[in-house]
């Protein structure tokens, strides 16, 4: 199993690209199952979770090439089967997405139940109970969620009482394709959800409300081949950002898109760190002390979950006391047994982590990655502990950072990535 050797100390300078955003590139390959011919797509991260999605897609019989200039296109005209198998779900939750487009366009879906979770329970009632609401029957038999929709979906009011990313994505794509009108109420307003919204619009779907909690879908009887550019990832643009104001020096992040990012540009100010924004491109300068920032995560706007793990790490090393409230998960505070034994002096209350921070506390220690974000906040402190970190089970960091090494040693950063 690959290892990452973080030797700490060395601040970083330079500039980075943003990939493309995991989280938008999910939903977007899986509504490729909603047209007629193929979706070409660019800006398609290298990331293991992408590579399972594909393979879902695969496993179904979907065609999928690369063109010559790197285009992902997906052809999913001749499938074979509508299953989203165990063994790809188990992987990864997010197969979960292609239930809503199977069954807008076949009438049928499979998909594997998705297990337990490093970061908390995460059910899938919320999705289940949307195509239930447009019409469809669904049963969970042999670990299996199966859908049927004999005569087509039909539009319907949806109204979620917790807000849900990968839950409005698949009502969205279930309604799409749907008789008549559909609206979606307390529906999540991430940016993600809106790059698959354009997505879909630019293949003929009919869909109001973009970046609102109200949206509206008109039903089309069919959706046409396009291409499409994925959004940059904005939680890798957070969590370079924030490694820059842990280790100190001048960072660019470039094809960045800023305007997602306020909560977390707000609080980097608030550590300490300068911002600068020009058009695409996103500068952070840091030197001086870091100062200690309190966190609160909610659903977008406010501030993302899936940068509270690093937030801590920040936190640790910011002189003075902070605290961290996580409210989307219930269990996403893997990462802070890690840190402590790094040195970080943190302790839990329920969903806070309080943090006492001290500028030269974290120290080198073997540590184990646990999920995508916790390993992110495991590379930052290592960035800035004496001595040589050494983090075990980085898949998880290879889920949804691509080539990280790489991007931070081309910043002065000194990692290795070791095998077996
Ligand atoms: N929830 C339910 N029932 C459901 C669905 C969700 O109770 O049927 C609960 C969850 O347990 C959680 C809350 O609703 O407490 C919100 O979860 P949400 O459904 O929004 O999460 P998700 O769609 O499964 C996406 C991202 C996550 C990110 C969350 C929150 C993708 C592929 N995943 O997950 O990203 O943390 O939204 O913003 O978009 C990551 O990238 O590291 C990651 C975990």
């Amino acid at each position: 199993m690959d290892k990452l050797i973080i030797e700490g100390g060395h601040s970083l300078n330079g500039s980075l690209k943003a990939s493309g955003a995991k989280n938008s590139a999910l939903p977007i390959l899986a509504s490729s199952l909603l047209l007629e011919g193929k979706l070409t797509l660019s800006n398609i991260p290298h990331l293991k979770d992408v590579t399972t999605m594909i393979e879902v897609l695969g496993s179904m019989g979907a065609n999928i090439t690369l063109d010559e200039d790197m285009n992902l296109e997906i052809d999913t005209s001749n499938l074979k089967n509508q299953i989203a198998r165990y063994e790809l779900v188990k992987t990864m939750r997010a197969s979960v997405l292609v239930l809503g487009p199977l069954l807008a366009k076949f009438g049928q879906a499979e998909v594997a139940l998705p297990g337990g979770c490093a970061i908390g329970s995460r059910p899938v009632n919320l999705h289940l109970d949307c195509m239930k609401k447009l019409g469809a029957e669904v049963v969970t038999e042999g670990g299996y969620i199966k859908a049927k929709a004999e005569n087509g979906l039909k539009g319907a009011e949806i109204l979620f009482d917790t807000i849900s990313v990968t839950g409005t994505e698949n009502a969205i794509m279930a309604a799409v394709l749907a008789e008549g009108e559909t609206v979606i109420k307390n529906a999540a307003r991430e940016p993600e959800v809106g790059d698959l919204i354009d997505c879909l619009i630019s293949m003929g779907a009919k869909i109001k409300g973009k970046g609102t909690k109200e949206l509206m879908v008109f039903g089309v009887k069919e959706l046409k081949q396009t291409s499409y550019e994925v959004m940059p990832d904005r939680i890798e643009t957070a969590t370079y950002l924030t490694a820059v104001a842990m280790t100190g020096g001048e960072v660019s992040i470039k094809n960045s898109m800023p305007e997602t990012l306020d909560s977390v540009l707000k609080k980097l100010t608030e550590a300490g760190a300068k911002i600068d924004i020009n058009e695409n491109t996103i500068n952070l300068k840091m030197d001086k002390n870091l100062k200690p920032v309190d966190i609160s995560t909610a659903p977008y706007p406010l501030f993302p979950t899936d940068m509270q793990a690093q937030f801590i790490s920040l936190n640790t090393i910011a002189e003075g006391q902070s605290s961290v409230v996580e409210t989307i998960f219930e269990n996403r505070f893997m990462h802070v047994q890690e840190l402590i034994r790094m040195g970080g002096d943190i302790s839990l209350a329920g969903n806070t982590a309080i943090i006492n921070g001290k500028k030269n506390s974290l120290h080198s220690a073997p540590v184990m990655a646990t999920d995508l974000r916790a390993s992110a906040s495991l590379v930052l402190a290592g960035l800035v502990a004496k001595g040589e970190t050494k983090i075990d089970r980085i898949y998880h960091i290879d889920r949804g950072y691509e080539r990280i090494e790489e991007k931070l040693n081309s910043l002065g950063a000194n990692i290795e990535r070791v095998t077996g």
